[in-house]
């Protein structure tokens, strides 16, 4: 990129907030009288319940043993601040970030949560009502939205980086928190020239610590790409111009090449909100974007059937340059619209709401493939050494009753075909499990929590990653519950 490349795109980020959802004004809000109607007949909402306090709790009772060498803090991050002043947010992703914190030590575990001192959260706080109508919620007198972390509610994931945790969006900055106490330090910038610049919510870390991420300047269609060492400092950025506006949530590394991929998707200007403006276009490939990772070069572009997702496991590349990569795929955005009903209390099944893991074939000739391994499945996750190596088996959470709401979790081996699966049951709303790699040798532990609605309370439980059917190891139990979230990392002391 040259001088007066870097300029242009600065004057596009500048003007971002005009992109972004403008502020509305509507008196409907009944939404909030439909969820607390049918939280009284369905219990499992309260996964979604407007969720104002942080707690904290010594001690939690134990069920099983964890290994008495198993130390560090398990982190997630999730929106949890969905009210205020007799107001519900409508889209799930409008909720305000709150980091849970479950500290394992000696075989016993603690736990905290705090929410992310955004700016948006401190000035809502002040003043204890929403300023911004992010998804037409019915606010008299909404504030502009001046920029995007003016927005910014960091509450999609969260991540070790050097001696800080980092509370992840995806249009704006990371913030950074400190890992005991949970105190929000503030939002991190890379570089005095992208400051506010979209941090998107999962970076990749190569085998030797070097972060990847990648942010979408909806407005230019611009993808810069982020290159940090292990503390998070910024080592080389770069820009990837395309013509895509929409929502990208996700992306994927090699060891060469960058991927950008880019889902079946268009903006409709009219829709009132972020997640209103997401429209799926049949008629439009997903297509993947493979950038050099020395020169942020765009090498090839790759088209699939149209469809949508959010997340990847993993991608890497074989040694004739043969790319694969694999991904929790939808034939359709209904998903995204069905946490806006969950929000209004309907839990309507959606068919087209089931995903498929999917491993992605680009061959060196430029022919693809595509090949479905199960269904139901989302949060894909991998041994993290092997990010951009080949990976034998992908973890995600299940539904095995195609309820829509996720029971299990499971390990596939892509190449066999085979399934390791533990089922928690019917009580449980399961989340996103996370592996840690063992350090003496091989295999991992599989760590996550889930929601039991009838005790209403959360539990974290830690597996035997190479034998998930034998059930936890161990099992932690909350003295009350936490909202479901949505991402979670895990710091070794
Ligand atoms: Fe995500």
């Amino acid at each position: 990129m040259n001088r007066r490349e870097f300029i242009q795109f600065l004057a596009v980020l500048g003007i971002t907030a005009s992109h972004l959802p403008t502020a509305l004004l509507a008196s409907n809000t009944t939404w909030k009288q439909k969820y607390d109607s049918a939280l009284k007949n369905d219990p499992r909402l309260i996964g979604h319940q407007n969720y104002a306090q942080e707690r904290q709790a010594e001690s939690l009772v134990i069920e099983g043993e964890f290994p008495k060498d198993f130390s560090g803090t398990f982190y997630r991050n999730g929106p949890a601040l969905l009210e205020r002043n007799g107001i519900r947010q409508k889209h799930l992703f409008d909720g305000d970030g709150m980091i849970h914190a479950f500290k394992f030590e000696n075989g016993t575990v603690s736990f905290k949560n705090k929410f992310v001192q955004t700016q948006k959260f401190q000035k809502e706080q002040e003043v204890g009502r929403f300023l911004y109508d992010l998804s037409d919620i019915g606010l008299k007198n909404p504030e502009p939205v001046s920029s995007a972390d003016a927005i910014n509610n960091a509450n999609t994931n969260i991540l070790p980086v050097g001696d800080e945790i980092w509370a992840l969006w995806e249009a704006g900055s990371a913030y950074a928190m400190h890992p005991k106490t949970l105190e929000t330090k503030g939002a991190v910038t890379l570089n005095a020239q992208l400051k506010g610049a979209p941090f998107s919510a999962h970076p990749k870390i190569d085998a030797d610590g070097t972060i990847w991420n990648f942010g979408l300047d909806y407005a230019s269609g611009q993808i810069i790409i982020y290159k940090l060492n292990p503390k998070g400092i910024m080592q080389k950025f770069g820009l990837v111009k395309t013509d895509y506006h929409a929502m990208l949530h996700d992306f994927l590394i090699t060891d060469k090449h960058i991927l950008l991929v880019l889902p079946s998707l268009t903006v409709n200007p009219k829709g009132k909100g972020f997640a209103a403006q997401q429209q799926f276009d049949k008629n439009r490939s997903m297509r993947v974007l493979v950038v050099d990772k020395n020169d942020f070069s765009l090498k090839a572009t790759h088209e699939f059937p149209a469809c949508f997702l959010f997340h990847f496991g993993n991608a890497w590349e074989e040694k004739d340059g043969t790319i694969r990569f694999d991904g929790c795929r939808y034939p359709n955005l209904e998903v995204l619209h069905r946490m806006e009903n969950i929000m209004q209390g309907d839990t309507s099944l959606m068919k087209d709401t089931i995903s498929q893991t999917v491993i992605f074939t680009i061959y060196p000739d430029g022919k693809t493939k595509q090949e479905s391994f199960a269904d139901s499945t989302e949060f894909p996750r991998i041994y993290p050494s092997l990010t951009g190596k080949r990976n034998e088996k992908v973890f995600t959470i299940g539904d095995t009753k195609n309820a829509q709401w996720a029971d299990s979790i499971r390990s596939m081996n892509i190449d066999t075909g085979k399934i390791d699966q533990y089922v928690y049951g019917e009580d449980y709303l399961v989340e996103e499990h996370v592996l840690i790699e063992k350090t003496k040798q091989k295999g991992g532990y599989l760590i996550g929590t889930a929601l039991n609605w009838k005790k209403q309370q959360t539990c974290v439980s830690l597996f035997d990653a190479e034998n998930i059917k034998a059930g936890p190891l161990a099992r932690a139990w909350l003295p009350f519950h936490i909202p479901l979230g949505f991402h979670g990392n895990f710091k070794m002391v």
